[in-house]
């Protein structure tokens, strides 16, 4: 699609049609986004029922995470989560959800006017972030449910955490599975990372922690309990029907970086992950938090590519250590909590940015 869109605008066909900037230079910096921004003309697919340039990319999709299916979401996650559980959970029925879910979890519930079933989870008691769901809370509300003649037509867990703990997602589609259900994966934080091809739908922001742009995302399909076809139905209801061609190559442009130089970016990300969290061992303040939960709190492993800094002597919140980050290093966090500030890291990043990271969190630690 990149190169197909780059002989486009090299080419003498003039675009007799949308979008209205005709792909003309502007005289900014978006100017290269504009002469290759187009509309779904003759060569260029259809994101609503791909045979082409877009299937190709989808096919990629499907390819680099071995699931069965992929669909490209420029609505982000957010209609990724409203198109699947739509086309699983019919209208007024039973749903199963993290409690702890994205607003477009619950938007989704509200406009099915679904029957919800909490599934809880922990708060972790030395840094107050939310923990995971566990099997066993799984196991305990799917028996309560059958017991009540009430079984949910779908479960939906959210692994990984905003802050990157990651719950034992193969062992609860197991027990999803054993009473015949899918389950629904809102891993919108987790595109690079694994993705568990026992959840028969797993939903992932590639735009979040991997080289796409805003707003990209994708619906991935795998198994015999979910219609692959059905789940499309409700992407293109919830979806634009004027895909951004920019974005969507982006989904192509990120897929081909990770096939290319994947393994290399996430070594090295891990080695400068490894720099960040032995800090740990001088720092008498500051603590990086996260591994040390794994076990615990239904914590099955945990992405250490969140840095989650917590001043142990509580004399910083969150919000201090977000503020002291921004305003006197010039670091800009993802976001803070009541007691943590998160600093997302990821296979883009630079060796300059890990440098400043680590010698602003010594220096923080040494004032303290
Ligand atoms: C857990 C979770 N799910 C879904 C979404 C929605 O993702 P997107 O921003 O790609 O629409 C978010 C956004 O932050 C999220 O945190």
């Amino acid at each position: 699609m990149i190169d197909e869109l780059d002989r486009l605008s090299g080419s003498d066909l003039y675009p007799f049609h949308m979008p209205g900037h005709k792909r003309q230079r502007t005289g900014t910096w978006l100017d290269e986004a504009y002469i290759h921004d187009i509309t779904e003309i003759d060569d260029f697919d259809d994101l609503q029922e791909p045979e082409g340039v877009i299937a190709e990319t989808e096919k990629k999709l499907a390819d680099y995470y071995g699931a069965d299916r992929a669909f490209i979401s420029v609505n982000g996650s957010t209609c990724g989560n409203l198109s699947t559980i739509s086309a699983l959970v019919p209208h007024g029925g039973s749903f199963m959800m993290d409690r702890n879910s994205h607003k477009s979890v619950y938007n989704a519930s509200c406009l099915g006017e679904y029957r919800i079933s909490f599934l809880e989870r922990e708060t972790i008691r030395e840094n107050k972030l939310t923990a995971c769901i566990s099997l066993d809370m799984v196991k305990l509300k799917l028996s309560q449910a059958k017991k009540d003649n009430d079984l949910p037509k779908a479960v939906l867990v959210t692994s990984p955490t905003y802050e990157g703990f990651i719950a034992d997602t193969d062992g609860i589609a197991d027990a999803v599975h054993a009473y015949g259900i899918p389950l629904i994966l809102d891993s919108a934080h987790g595109a690079h990372l694994p993705v568990s091809k026992k959840a028969d739908i797993a939903v992932i922001s590639l735009h979040k922690t991997l080289p796409a742009m805003t707003q990209v995302s994708a619906v991935l399909v795998n198994g015999s309990l979910v219609k692959p076809d059905e789940v499309k139905r409700y992407i293109n209801i919830f979806q634009t029907t004027s895909p951004s061609y920019v974005l969507m190559a982006s989904a192509e442009n990120c897929l081909n970086i990770m096939n290319d130089k994947g393994q290399k970016l996430k070594k090295t990300l891990e080695e400068r992950l490894d720099g960040v969290y032995s800090l740990n061992e001088s720092l008498r303040s500051l603590h990086i938090t996260g591994p040390e939960h794994i076990g615990r709190y239904g914590i099955y492993d945990f992405d250490r590519s969140k840095i989650n800094i917590i001043d142990r002597t509580g004399k910083m919140d969150g919000r201090k250590i977000y503020d002291i980050f921004r305003n006197e290093y010039h670091l800009q966090p993802e976001r803070h909590t009541e007691r943590t500030c998160l600093m997302m890291s990821g296979v883009m990043d630079t060796e300059e940015g890990f440098t400043r990271l680590r010698q602003a969190i010594t220096d923080i630690d040494k004032k303290l």
